[in-house]
């Protein structure tokens, strides 16, 4: 007596197929786990028989073996409970056999209940990439299934229910998605008063994709700043969203009768994690906060703060868009295409420049290796806060509100997805690399040479090069949508590298001037230029 169930592991965002093999025979009674399980997972062999005789069927005396199939995928969790059960079941002849193929997930309780599970919306994409048309979910996690089109979902609260939609006697079809609190729609741009540089970065930033980093003493208001660009992006897509929310439904993080996200994930985390916190990985891994940030923002503050492992630990994430999260068999691959907006003081009192400031030359070198020039490299934005004083913050403009700056990224936003049509995953101008970047941003030889002259000037490094390049594609995009990239677009891109530093000789290095590219921009630009008119380059 025998039955085979579809059911399915995680590996990393995304699901493989696992086929859960059943079979009686006589014998000594015993119940044998076999295929790679975990601890949770052969701890099954205990809920399963429990549940189904609680659940008021009587097995007969016979000996259990469970394969779950193929054996080199490690089983993780009690996902798997569900199908074991069916599958037993079908195999005593307790209940009828399925009428056509269907996918089964679910943990059970002791008493017969069916419990959540992670990762069903990859599941169920899985189940249609199968052609298996109908997939049992438990109850909590019927919204995730139904965003699947084309695929029939039941989702079940019982053992016993689910045993009656497995022989077709009865059908639960899923609540619909319980809605989302809608965030903090109360943080507008507008109550930011002056900071115009940062919060034209920003939204150069939130209409390419960019990544950001404010340097400005206490006070100055990154953290503010920082907290209110998710209401300077637009909605994700729906393609988007489905990417997303698949990650918080792996990692466990979407709530009972939870849906599709429908608001880009903002994380941000203390300067206290963990690598494994901020990458992903433990064991079992578990998706890290660069992950959980997909197609989101990731708030990075007193960023010199995160410990140095963790800090390097972003590269991959933030050159890649997806991490290795390294397991015992293999790696798994998570998504992890975030916008990075980081904060950090100037030196460690935050006071440089200021007579206040008590910092050595020293300490302030110090606290600024403490960000890696690897990590800066990929920072597409470099951007300095200023002080204000209480007396001026009153008389500064308020400037445009968040709803005002999110229509112009918008139309940046629906630019490049025109322009990157052909190029699945590729939504904006910060994804751009290599020759797609040179000939999609179509600069011009004006701009070209401009790129040039700066790059040899500010001794900037071949990636430093592509990142002016991108953010130059954005503030063009973001100037009417102009076709190609001129100078203007570049000489302003420029200047939000304030890091940036040549490269030093051994005696005494300066402490880097934040000023120093915005100087060596307003030098490469003749008086003529802020009228707006293209700089010629000598
Ligand atoms: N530019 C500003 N406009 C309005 N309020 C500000 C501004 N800068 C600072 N503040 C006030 O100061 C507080 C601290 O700002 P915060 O963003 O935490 O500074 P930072 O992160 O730069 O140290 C804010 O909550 C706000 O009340
Ligand atoms: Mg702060």
């Amino acid at each position: 007596m025998h039955a085979s169930l579809h059911c399915a592991a995680l590996l990393g965002a995304t699901a493989v197929p696992v086929s859960v093999q059943v079979d009686l025979a006589r014998g000594l009674p015993g119940f044998f786990l076999v295929g790679l399980p975990d601890a949770a997972c052969i701890d099954a062999r205990v809920r399963v028989v429990t549940a189904v005789r609680n659940a008021g069927w009587e097995l007969p005396h016979k000996r259990v073996t469970v394969n779950l199939a193929p054996g080199d995928v490690r089983k993780e969790g009690a996902g798997f409970d569900l199908a074991i059960a069916l599958g037993l079941l079908q195999a005593a002849n307790l209940v009828a056999p399925a009428a056509g193929p269907m996918l089964v997930m679910g943990e059970l309780s002791l008493s017969g209940d069916v419990l959540p599970v992670r990762g069903v919306l990859p599941i169920s994409l899985l189940a249609r990439r199968m052609g298996i048309g109908r997939i049992i979910v438990p109850e909590l996690n019927g919204p995730e299934g139904a965003l699947v089109e084309d695929l029939r979902v039941d989702a079940v609260r019982t053992l016993a229910e689910a045993a009656q939609v497995f022989s077709g006697e009865l059908s639960v079809p899923p609540s619909p998605a319980e809605a989302q609190p809608s965030r903090d729609a109360m943080l507008d741009l507008s109550d930011v008063r002056g900071q115009e540089t940062c919060k034209r970065a920003l939204e150069i930033a939130a209409a390419g994709g960019h990544s950001a980093l404010l340097v400005g003493p206490p006070g100055a208001g990154k953290t503010m700043l920082a907290r209110r660009i998710p209401g300077l992006l637009p909605p994700p897509s729906f393609e988007e969203a489905v990417e997303a929310t698949s990650v918080w439904s792996v990692a466990g993080r979407l709530g009972a009768r939870q849906g599709l996200l429908t608001q880009r994930p903002f994380r941000a985390p203390h300067h206290t994690i963990s690598v494994a916190g901020l990458v992903g990985g433990g064991s079992p891994p578990r998706p890290g906060e660069v992950s959980l940030a997909h197609r989101g923002v990731l708030f990075l503050d007193e960023l010199p703060e995160f410990g140095r492992a963790a800090l390097e630990a972003l590269r991959q994430p933030l050159e890649d868009g997806e991490v290795a999260v390294v397991r015992a068999r293999g790696a798994a691959l998570l998504p992890s295409r975030f916008m990075l907006i980081a904060a950090m003081n100037p030196c460690p009192c935050g006071y440089e420049g200021d007579p206040r400031c008590q910092c050595t030359v020293l300490e302030k070198q110090r606290y600024r290796r403490r960000v890696s020039g690897p990590i800066l490299d990929r920072i597409d934005l470099h951007v300095e806060a200023g002080a204000l004083k209480p007396s001026e913050l009153a008389a500064m403009p308020a400037g445009d509100s968040s709803a005002a700056v999110r229509d112009r990224v918008a139309i940046a936003r629906e630019l490049q997805r025109q322009r990157f049509r052909a190029m699945p995953g590729v939504y904006a101008n910060a994804q751009l690399r290599g020759r797609a970047l040179r000939e999609l941003s179509r600069a011009s030889s004006d701009a070209r040479a401009v790129l040039a002259k700066m790059m040899e000037r500010l001794g900037l490094s071949a990636r430093a090069h592509d990142r002016v390049l991108k953010l130059a594609r954005t503030v063009a995009d973001l100037d009417d949508g102009h076709p190609t990239v001129e100078a203007k677009h570049v000489l302003e891109a420029v200047q939000y590298r304030c890091l940036d530093r040549p490269v030093q000789g051994r005696s005494a290095p300066p402490v880097p001037s934040i000023h120093l590219a915005r100087d060596a921009a307003l030098q490469a630009v003749p008086p003529d230029a802020s009228s707006g008119a293209i700089p010629e380059v000598t």
